[in-house]
């Protein structure tokens, strides 16, 4: 464990609550401030936790103890919120996705540079048990050379259990941008870049019904596609099916399989750190469940700010900035190639990041 690290935040919204219990969990990370356009619910976000100041962004940013600014806004305000933390000359650690758009997270990524700063991003959860176990199979030769994958997100919509839904149905929403980036960075550190998309997308409502909170009932509009389906090409050769949609009512269909010359293994659901990987060789009866073998065991949202924190320097963080913008390109380009009914070829790329040992419970 290096230095402690301390960490403001802005934006206290739902997913809030499983950061700060994780930082307070980790200890080379403190949280020192937190910030909201909303003081009352940032208020209310750290009750349980002594001694963190509730302040504007502004004097959160002016905040010489911040040394790392975990931005939990919406999509929209992401790029916003990093720009000026780096303007501040604060590392920056988003949620996904990167920004709301490509232009907007090269414009961040070009502005840390320039700083000397470092941006690093969600998800994390990809450095748990389950994705890191597959990915050490994988590299460990289990099922031969990868040939393809499939990726299915089938969910009705979030708006039927959060709150304040408004951002996954307008630009940097929609099933693809908020739940893509689970997939997409799974798929990246499985079968590493991707070079060509090709995409179809429908939306088969202009509105959608909150159904909790205190808003319950209240449509909201849609300006997103709804349903995203694709095919990533990888880099590598390997071809990614790819199903996106808030659109179907529940699915059967593993989150993730890969198929290899040699074998097949299901992934388990990258929206969770943990899960069982399974394997089924050629010719062989069934699936074999594997041992966790690698990855951040017991780790909650959060453990990839803590990676970050402890890069060293001059190394790209496992969640980081170049790996969460060819994410975002994929998913822009998989959906302009569903508006323009061609291929898309992605100009971005990134390594495949770093592989993680199986760390016990609480290690970072
Ligand atoms: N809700 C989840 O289960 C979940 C899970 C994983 C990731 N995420 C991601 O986390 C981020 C936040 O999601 P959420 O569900 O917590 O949203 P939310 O709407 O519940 O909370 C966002 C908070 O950010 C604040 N905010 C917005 N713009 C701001 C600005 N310019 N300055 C200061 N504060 C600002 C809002 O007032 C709000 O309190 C999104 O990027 C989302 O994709 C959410």
């Amino acid at each position: 464990m290096g230095q402690q690290v301390n960490v403001g935040v802005v934006g206290c919204g739902a997913i809030s609550a499983q950061y700060f219990q994780t930082i307070d969990r980790l200890p080379q990370l403190r949280l020192v401030a937190v910030a909201d356009l909303d003081l009352d619910r940032a208020r209310e976000a750290v009750r349980p936790y002594a001694g963190v100041d509730v302040v504007s962004v502004a004097e959160l940013l002016a905040d010489p103890r911040v040394d790392v600014v975990l931005n939990l806004t919406v999509p929209a305000a992401h790029a916003e919120i990093a720009l000026q933390a780096i303007a501040a000359g604060k590392d920056v650690y988003c949620e996904k996705p990167l920004a709301a758009t490509v232009t907007d997270a090269g414009q961040m990524l070009r502005a840390a540079d320039a700083a000397g700063v470092r941006v690093g991003c969600a998800p994390d959860t990809v450095l748990g048990t389950g994705t890191q176990t597959a990915r050490k199979a994988i590299d460990d030769g289990l099922i031969g050379r990868p040939i393809a994958a499939t990726a299915t997100m089938m969910t009705p919509g979030h708006e039927r259990w959060h709150p304040n839904p408004d951002f996954y149905y307008v630009p940097g929403g929609g099933p693809l941008l908020d739940m893509g980036p689970y997939y997409i960075t799974s798929l990246v550190t499985l079968l590493g870049p991707v070079s060509t998309v090709i995409g179809a997308a429908s939306r088969t409502r202009a509105k959608r019904t909150i159904g909790s909170g205190p808003r319950r009932g209240e449509e909201i509009p849609v300006t997103v596609d709804t349903h995203v389906t694709g095919v990533l090409v990888h880099a590598s050769g390997a071809l990614t099916t790819l199903v996106m949609s808030f659109d179907g009512a529940a699915t059967k269909a593993p989150n993730i399989e890969v198929h290899g010359e040699k074998g097949s293994l299901v992934v388990p659901d990258p929206n969770r750190f943990d899960g069982s990987v399974l394997v089924s060789g050629v010719g062989e009866e069934g699936w074999r469940p594997l041992p966790e073998a690698a990855g951040y065991a017991g780790a909650g949202r959060g453990v990839g700010l803590a990676d970050f924190a402890s890069t060293p320097e001059g190394e790209e963080p496992r969640a980081g900035g170049s790996l969460a913008f060819h994410v975002l390109d994929v998913m822009e380009s998989l959906l302009a190639s569903a508006h323009s009914g061609a291929a898309v070829t992605i100009t971005s790329t990134c390594a495949r990041p770093r592989s993680v040992a199986l760390i016990p419970s609480e290690g970072a």
